[in-house]
């Protein structure tokens, strides 16, 4: 699949030290411009600086197209809000992976491929035994799927079509696996193997909640909150973790290697992180009655670090369109769990103290998919800490997309440059007249 060839509108003329130089500006097909650079340094010896990438396009995509300022997501032009009424996460990561809708017979094959492919290695599943119990499930599902580029040696090869067919499938049918493999360690319950009688979601659920001890009974409720997140976490563009998959990639590192780094770069609070450490903000208002007000004070005062977790966003100025939807859901979906809807209620006291708030105002901070998700993944049964790992099993067809993607499109290495401000040439001291 090759990306469409951007236009080449107009021209940027720069000036340097008596000299011009003319930059092609491109346009996407959503109208949004760029001065591309790529001939900078050849013509003019000079690189721009952007730290932290704010300013900086890496590529160009097919797969999805945000709008930071009117709240757009859509997936392959379908809109997030559509989506998530209407489809399932199956779909949808076929969708985000393929770019079409798939046909039902499409979606049939791509299903029954990856329930074919749920089970893991059983050397895999002895590897749990080596990790601490209290290790993070972000640390032990990063690890356990770097290690299947040891134990998938034949799909290592991101050149060659078939290998990265049969390892996009791996990946896509093992990870509810091995997330549900470390939840079940933690708790120090037996595993539950998947079962191919079940769907995604629900296989997802039993392996995570289910005991030998009684039958387990799925509740739609239960099944179809978790697809919704799911689907909602499927792609973001070029956020932390997905950057990080297609610069790992662009080394040509295995599928599986640049899996697990993204796994570790979302993992951070101020990415995907972000959810679990909203469920700490809310638990200690939660013990402090009354206490949302001077929490929000406290993320204000400029010599204190503590920020308002969930809020704020690179892209989104304005409403982050999943956290609408999450936040519409969380209400139905906590009664129909009855879950104590208490978190809920301080996380909708502070989203209202906040877009009231100068402060917040001023700095076009919203809410994030994070500020909701973590209350329902909650509501639902899972551990604190499994918010995180949920975030990249929903993440990874986005992942797998955007690392395809490079691959398709000639796959430059990606190495940035830097402008070095240390020290000029040195001449070298012995160690005894220093
Ligand atoms: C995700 O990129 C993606 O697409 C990510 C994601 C995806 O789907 O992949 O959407 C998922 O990671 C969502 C973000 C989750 N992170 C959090 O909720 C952590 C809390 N938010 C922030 O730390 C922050 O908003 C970031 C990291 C998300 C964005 O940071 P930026 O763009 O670098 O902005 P900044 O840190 O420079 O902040 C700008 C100003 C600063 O104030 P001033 O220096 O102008 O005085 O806004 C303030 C910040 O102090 N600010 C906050 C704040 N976020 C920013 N102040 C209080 N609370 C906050 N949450």
């Amino acid at each position: 699949m090759t990306l469409a060839t951007p236009v080449s509108t107009d021209v940027a003329t720069l000036n340097v030290d008596g000299a011009t130089y003319e930059l092609p500006i491109i346009e996407g097909t959503e109208g949004e411009r760029a001065i591309d650079i790529s001939r900078l340094r050849s013509s003019s010896g000079l690189i721009t600086f952007d730290q932290g990438y704010a300013n900086t396009g890496s590529t160009l995509s097919d797969i999805t197209f945000i709008n930071g300022e009117e709240g757009i997501l859509r997936y392959r032009g379908y809109p997030i809000e559509v989506l998530a009424e209407r489809s399932t996460f199956l779909e949808t990561s076929y969708l985000v992976l393929h770019g079409e809708l798939p046909t039902q017979e499409q979606l049939d094959a791509f299903t029954d491929r990856i329930t074919r492919h749920s089970l893991i290695h059983e050397k895999i599943r002895r590897m749990y035994d080596a990790f601490p119990l209290d290790a993070h499930p972000m640390a032990v599902t990063s690890a356990v799927v770097g290690s299947l580029s040891a134990f998938y040696q034949d799909s290592l090869d991101p050149l060659d079509p078939e290998q990265v067919d049969i390892s996009v499938f791996r990946l896509l049918a093992k990870l509810p696996t091995i997330c549900a493999f470390a939840f079940k360690y933690a708790m120090g319950q037996p595993f539950n193997y998947p079962r191919n009688d079940l769907s995604y979601s629900e296989n997802l659920l039993w392996m995570m909640f289910g005991v030998p001890t009684e039958e387990y009974r799925l509740s739609e409720a239960n099944v179809r909150a978790l697809d919704t997140l799911l689907i909602l976490h499927a792609d973001h563009e070029q956020n932390c973790s997905t950057s990080t998959m297609r610069m790992v990639g662009s080394s040509r590192a295995n599928i599986y290697a640049s899996a697990a780094a993204a796994i570790m770069a979302l993992s951070g609070p101020l990415h995907g992180g972000a959810n679990q450490a909203v469920l700490d903000m809310l638990e200690d208002i939660a013990a402090v009655e009354g206490s949302a007000k001077a929490f929000l004070e406290k993320t204000k005062d400029t010599n204190d670090t503590t920020r308002l977790m969930g809020f704020g966003h690179r892209v989104y100025k304005n409403f982050d369109p999943r956290a609408t939807i999450l936040k519409k859901h969380a209400h139905e979906v906590i009664e129909d769990l009855g879950y104590s809807p208490r978190l809920l209620e301080i996380a909708l006291e502070l989203e209202e103290l906040a877009l009231n708030d100068d402060y917040y105002v001023q700095r076009q901070l919203y809410p994030n998919v994070d500020f909701y998700s973590g209350i329902i993944y909650e509501a639902l049964g899972v551990p604190e800490n499994g918010s995180t790992p949920l975030f990249a099993l929903g993440r990874m067809p986005g992942w797998i997309a955007h690392w395809r993607e490079h691959h398709e499109e000639g796959g430059r290495l990606n190495r940035p440059r830097q402008i070095y401000t240390g020290e000029t040439t040195r001449a070298y001291v012995p160690i005894e007249a220093r």
